[in-house]
């Protein structure tokens, strides 16, 4: 049955593109990219959405605000979302630069089926703004992390990581730029593994398994 992808993203959404070109060459596996949520008005990935024909939806965070504070809020948040995506029979959940914490009642709703990538190697610079403590760190090495997502930020089981330099001359964006370039090829690749239901969990140990055909019993007269 075809996984029915939704992508959330709150920024530049370069890597919704990959995941949208990606779905439309084929390969994601047996999936389509069937909407694109922002929780922001004006974030271009709405529009690269809208451009590659997927649907686009701002959910509004402003109108599910409660006076209970922000733990409520995100609560609130969540519900929406949760119904927005329910309403597209969304079956994976792949965050792409959204920059909201998403409540324990989408997690549940979700669970075992929403991925994030982050611009770090993690545990190592979890946050809104990896990159720049990377730096500030003066850490020689980064790289990308593609994870489970749970309740905590940037906490979940690591599905696949990626090295990338950090060079003598870099700054934020020169280094985000090489992080990205990387991205773009290992979210989607992370995507079709799960997809094909390839990735197994173990408490926070994940593992790939070998593609389906690999481990079909042989046909006779084509030896392998
Ligand atoms: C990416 O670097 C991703 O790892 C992080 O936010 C950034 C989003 O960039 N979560 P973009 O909007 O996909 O260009």
């Amino acid at each position: 049955m075809t996984t029915r992808i939704a992508i959330l993203a709150s920024g530049a959404g370069t890597n919704a593109q990959a995941l949208i070109a990606a779905g439309a060459r084929g390969k994601l596996g047996d999936a389509s990219v069937v909407a694109l949520v922002s929780d922001r008005p004006g974030a271009r990935a709405l529009a690269l959405a809208d451009a590659a024909g997927i649907e686009s939806v701002f959910v509004d965070p402003a109108l599910w605000r409660t006076s209970g504070g922000k733990v409520l809020d995100r609560a609130a948040y969540g519900e929406v979302l949760v119904a927005e995506l329910q309403a597209r029979a969304v079956d994976l959940v792949c965050l792409a630069g959204f920059m909201r914490i998403l409540s324990a009642g989408f997690i549940a709703a979700f669970d075992g089926r929403v991925l994030n990538i982050h611009p770090a190697l993690l545990p190592a610079f979890p946050g809104a703004h990896a990159v720049a403590d990377t730096l500030a760190w003066g850490a020689k090495v980064s790289g990308t992390t593609v994870h489970f997502t749970d309740e905590a930020v940037d906490h979940g089981p690591i599905i696949a990581q990626e090295c990338v330099p950090v060079l003598d001359g870099d700054d934020e964006a020169s280094l985000h730029e090489r992080i990205k370039a990387v991205e773009h090829r290992l979210y989607p690749e992370v995507v079709r593994l799960v997809v094909e239901d390839r990735v197994r969990r173990e408490g926070r140990r994940v593992t790939v398994a070998a593609p389906a055909a690999a481990t079909a019993a042989p046909v006779a007269g084509f030896p392998r």
